[in-house]
């Protein structure tokens, strides 16, 4: 698949018309692009068959596959390299917006990410302890050893160039009057998500904590809340109307300001990791947990975005934790989200890490810049109106003719319903009989 590298960065202006394309056509496209292989090129073909028995192995009481709308984002430049972006999900005007507002960053700006941090937290507690010092000081006067150990555990992780890194600890008050300590069990995962080896690595240092210490150790997991690892994207778009980087600054403040505001702000934003997350077998529950605790960490809960005019450009900034993993979990097992990973070309799970949290990024800016000019509802809806047809009966070779009327219907009363489709389909048939 890699063979293909050199295409992939040189042809990137190829996309452009990419959505008016058959569905068949835009599988030759990717083909003829590099983005896909042959054998990824049949399996999209054939409707991406997966194995129930794969299902079994995922879960219990399994009933075979639920499936999702899954499809490229487009127009995508990041650090300088041009991606074409898998996502899975079922709302309409998501990969639309995405690639829209990626081609505006594409023309008049940049797209850069970094990370701050490398590792992740698995915490152990100790529920309620006499001497909070004590425990605290005895555990961390052992910090070396434990390490050690903690690293004997987490092999595999350690020879990859990762491992335990450090322990720290906190004493936390109980309402009681008394204390709960909790040690921080720090790793570096590398290239997987790193849950299961780092439940491991505090379970497996139960036995010496509560040797030291005397105390009863209550629970070992990790913590979603990884603030010391966070993923930062920064998009600049040079030389703005001045009038449109305004209204999105302004909207930028309403989601600092208002946790009412913040948290639809985070749900759009979410719109796009998550369906990055989706697509290449990631567990999206727990970046939506690390993402909305952190959005609350000074005590109000506020956007992870940021957007501000500097001078005649409009910088904006994501910065939150996003941690995934390019292997363990479902990502290799699962052969659509091994597809989608092919297709990105990423090579290590930072990488990932960076193009999940900078669609969430873009997708924020193409909302932001909807909501302060011409309103949500104009895009949104004209995306919608197939839905809309669909849910109204109509058939495949009646869904045009459904959603022109319907389209020409919002430019003139700025809203359609499935009862307008209703009716739209029901005078079709009607005159459909009469001609008859
Ligand atoms: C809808 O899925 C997402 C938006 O509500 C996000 C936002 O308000 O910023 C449009």
């Amino acid at each position: 698949m890699h063979g293909f590298e050199t295409n992939k960065t040189s042809q990137s202006n190829s996309l452009d018309g990419f959505s008016k394309l058959t569905r068949e056509q835009r599988y030759q496209k990717l083909l003829e692009l590099g983005y896909i292989n042959p054998v990824e090129y049949e399996f999209l073909r054939n409707e991406m068959p997966m194995d129930p028995h794969l299902a079994d192995h995922f879960i219990e009481n399994s009933l075979g596959f639920f499936k999702l709308p899954m499809g490229v984002a487009v127009h995508f430049k990041i650090n300088g390299k041009d991606m074409v972006i898998p996502m899975v999900v079922e709302e309409t005007s998501i990969i639309a917006a995405a690639s829209k507002t990626a081609k505006w960053i594409k023309t008049s700006g940049e797209i850069t990410t970094r990370s701050i941090g490398q590792d992740i937290i698995g915490q152990i507690q100790l529920a309620k302890v006499a001497n909070p010092d004590f425990v605290m000081q005895t555990v961390l006067a052992q910090k070396i050893r434990l390490i050690e150990k903690a690293n004997v555990i987490a092999q595999g992780m350690h020879a990859r160039g990762g491992g335990v890194t450090d322990i720290t600890a906190r004493a936390i008050a109980r309402p009681d009057g008394s204390s709960m300590v909790v040690f921080h069990v720090m790793m570096n995962p590398c290239d997987a998500m790193g849950a299961n080896v780092i439940n491991q690595v505090c379970e497996g240092l139960k036995p010496d904590i509560q040797e030291l210490t005397g105390e009863k150790i209550t629970m070992c997991i990790l913590s979603n809340l990884v603030d010391t690892k966070l993923t930062e994207v920064k998009v600049v778009i040079r030389d703005i109307d001045p009038q449109v980087g305004k209204a999105i600054e302004e909207a930028s403040l309403f989601a600092e300001l208002d946790p009412y505001r913040a948290a639809t702000n985070n749900k759009g934003v979410m719109n796009g990791v998550d369906a990055v997350l989706l697509a290449t077998g990631n567990d999206w529950r727990a970046v939506e947990a690390g993402v909305h605790a952190y959005a609350v960490r000074d005590g109000q809960y506020r956007s992870i975005t940021s957007w501000s005019m500097r001078g005649r450009d409009l910088v904006g900034y994501f910065r939150a934790p996003v941690v995934v993993g390019t292997v363990g979990g479902v990502t290799q097992l699962h052969p659509a989200a091994r597809l989608n990973l092919n297709i990105l070309g990423v090579k290590t799970a930072e990488e990932l890490s960076h193009v999940a949290a900078t669609v969430g990024l873009v997708q924020n800016l193409g909302a932001l810049n909807a909501l302060s000019s011409v309103g949500i509802v104009k895009g949104h809806m004209r995306l919608h109106s197939a839905n809309l047809a669909m849910q109204a009966g109509a058939k495949p070779d009646e869904l045009e003719e459904v959603q022109r009327v319907l389209q020409s219907l919002l430019d003139t009363q700025r809203k359609i319903s499935v009862q307008d489709a209703k009716e739209i389909l029901a005078f079709f048939r009607n005159n459909s009989d009469t001609k008859k």
